[in-house]
């Protein structure tokens, strides 16, 4: 197993955010994790790359226990965040934003460079304007390029879909099949759950701090439960 949290509690202050999480990823996979505006996502998110300290619990990544290790550490380790929001530099350019997500690493990265253009063409015509003044869509881009930079294991994405118009919600979910495809496993929280359920292997329900479902991706498509609460009733189309 890639990555393994086990029983993990957080807390912001006095309340408890995430009340005894446990979830794995497996190498290859895309997993989901799927819930309500403040189920916990994105505190889980940031507790694995170490924004986020531990209560009690665990988290082992590559068979080793990193739940005392700094941020700055798991990212050498092979773990990347794109985080919640677009999170790129807006004053940079495209090119510096990028080169920002290789800082940890030496040597030659014009390879993952020529592959991050490769994903994201439109980035590759940018490279010279600042982050911020491109769409939104371009910055999500921008953020998932930066992250990828820094040649992660697993590739933490935070409502990549969230605010973007529904042909670039599309583009987005299926430039991350693509960049699964290419051989990064991805660990991706999302709001909009039919989407994430149709290209993840598996998937957590989380709500109010823990999961309360766990199962092939497909099967949560099917789920009456799981439509009615996250995919918009059981009428909804998938
Ligand atoms: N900075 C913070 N300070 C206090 N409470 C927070 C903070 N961030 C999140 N929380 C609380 O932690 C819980 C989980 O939030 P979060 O992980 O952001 O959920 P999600 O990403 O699923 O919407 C919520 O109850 C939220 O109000
Ligand atoms: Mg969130």
């Amino acid at each position: 197993m890639l990555l393994e949290i086990r029983d993990i509690h957080v807390h912001y202050g006095k309340i408890e955010a995430l009340k005894g999480i446990s979830l794995d990823v497996d190498e290859g996979e895309i997993v989901t994790l799927i819930g309500a505006n403040g189920a916990g996502k994105t505190t889980t998110l940031k507790t694995i790359s170490g924004l986020r300290p531990l209560t009690s619990g665990s988290i082992a990544f590559d068979g080793k226990d990193i739940s005392r290790l700094p941020g700055h550490k798991r990212v050498l380790v092979g773990i990347g965040q794109s985080p919640e929001g677009r999170g790129c530099f807006p004053g940079m350019t495209v090119m510096e934003n990028l080169l920002m997500g290789a800082y940890t690493r030496s040597g030659d990265f014009s390879k993952d460079l020529a592959e991050v253009f490769d994903l994201f063409p439109r980035l590759a015509e940018r490279k010279t304007q600042a982050a911020g003044t491109m769409s939104g869509g371009e910055q999500q881009m921008v953020a998932i390029g930066r992250a990828l930079m820094s040649k992660p294991k697993v590739l933490l994405l935070d409502e990549p879909s969230m605010g973007l118009a529904p042909m670039l919600v599309a583009q987005i979910f299926s430039i991350i099949k693509e960049i699964n495809n290419r051989g990064t496993t991805v660990l991706l929280v999302e709001q909009n759950a039919q989407q994430a359920l149709q290209i993840a292997h598996r998937a957590y329900v989380l709500e109010t701090g823990k999961v309360v479902k766990a199962a092939p991706a497909a099967d949560l498509l099917d789920d009456p439960q799981v439509r009615e609460a996250y995919l918009g009733g059981s009428l909804g189309q998938h």
